[in-house]
């Protein structure tokens, strides 16, 4: 029962210690101290307003296929979704961990078929150290949920911002399509942009914040990755072996590349790395041999101050890709670019993902 309160039921609890089983391993703080960036370069920004205009799409085209292959990261702004929209996202999120915990606990669940539940940290059982949030989980398998099935309190704040975001994962498909010299509609048409989950996450104000993490390390196991964030910050991004702040733009969404956009495309001959892990070359290996778009790991450290409240949307693709082999992009194979991954299910995939931890590497 003590679990259903989640990390925030620690926070309520007036705890001055952390309990141990949200502690790093030793070797993992000792680490840490050695790659924390003092470099003033940060994950891109990118501008897409007047993405109607032929030459400035053009720009923005290069942009995007510049900071998914550099740094898997980049921050959109001027998207079109309106600020009050992005605000009544967060304050509903903050409404529903705030409100009576006997609400919460009514929906709490740890079971994957679940499609709306509250849970925190779904790794509960297999992680080394938990993260210190909780999450409220809404999977959207083909983008047209039942509002009644919506916590009551984010209700409505929800089913606004989801029609919106639709609409955005659409325009950043047709943005990685054209990156990638597919045509416009490319990724949209096979189903990239057909269903998500929104994790929605909450992490308390932390009395021991240098001994644990909002979320581990790792990479997003979706296609794409669209997050909204509020204005406390945490966020890291690897890059170059050292970590970077992704500093809260107001008004803006963070988005990044999945492990299954790094699969759908065709790798480099030479590239080391098996299934899902970090090099991944695009299109015409000669012409564009030094872009890639990959999957990058981050994680978000905790915080003194909060509730730090971040929203990531996992596009993952319509439920029926989920029974589909699933693999790199014919159109993009060639004799010259032959496929660096096997065709697998999605749903053996998934189910892999969410009987394993967050940081094994070995998805
Ligand atoms: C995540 O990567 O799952 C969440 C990152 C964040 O809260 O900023
Ligand atoms: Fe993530």
């Amino acid at each position: 029962d003590d679990t259903k309160a989640g990390v925030k039921g620690l926070v309520d609890a007036g705890i001055l210690n952390i309990p141990k089983i949200f502690v790093r391993p030793s070797e993992d703080l000792a680490a840490d101290e050695l790659n924390s960036s003092q470099k003033t370069i940060e994950v891109p920004i990118i501008d897409v307003s007047n993405i109607g205009d032929s030459i400035r799409r053009k720009e923005i085209v290069n942009e995007v296929k510049i900071a998914s292959g550099e740094w898997g990261f980049f921050q959109v702004i001027n998207h079109g979704i309106p600020l009050s929209v992005l605000d009544e996202m967060i304050e509903g999120i903050r409404l529903f961990n705030e409100q009576d915990l006997e609400l919460k606990k009514e929906i709490y669940s740890r079971d994957s078929a679940k499609k709306v539940k509250f849970l925190s940290n779904f790794d509960l059982y297999t992680s080394k150290a938990l993260d210190w949030k909780d999450t409220l989980q809404l999977s959207l398998l083909d983008f047209d949920p039942d509002p009644s099935e919506m916590p009551p309190v984010c209700r409505k704040s929800t089913m606004e911002y989801i029609k919106h975001l639709k609409k955005l994962g659409e325009t950043l498909f047709e943005l990685l399509s054209e990156a990638l010299d597919l045509q416009p509609d490319y990724l949209n048409s096979i189903g990239c942009s057909k269903g998500c989950s929104i994790v929605a996450h909450y992490y308390p104000p932390c009395p021991q914040p240098e001994l644990t993490l909002g979320v581990r390390k790792h990479a997003d196991a979706g296609i794409l990755t669209v997050l909204l964030q509020n204005h406390i910050g945490g966020l890291q991004v690897l890059h170059d072996d050292q970590w970077f702040d992704v500093h809260p733009i107001r008004g803006g969404l963070v988005i990044n590349v999945g492990d299954l956009l790094q699969v759908s495309f065709n790798s480099h001959k030479n590239c080391p790395n098996s299934l899902v892990t970090d090099c991944f070359y695009v299109v015409h290996g000669q012409v564009l041999s030094n872009e890639k778009f990959k999957s990058v790991k981050h994680r978000a450290i905790a915080n003194h101050v909060g509730p730090r409240i971040s929203v990531p949307c996992f596009f993952s693709g319509h439920a029926s890709l989920l029974d589909k082999p699933f693999g790199p992009i014919k159109d993009l194979q060639s004799e010259a670019n032959p496929p660096r991954y096997k065709e697998f299910l999605l749903n053996e995939y998934f189910a892999k993902f969410f009987s394993s931890s967050l940081d094994d590497d070995k998805l």
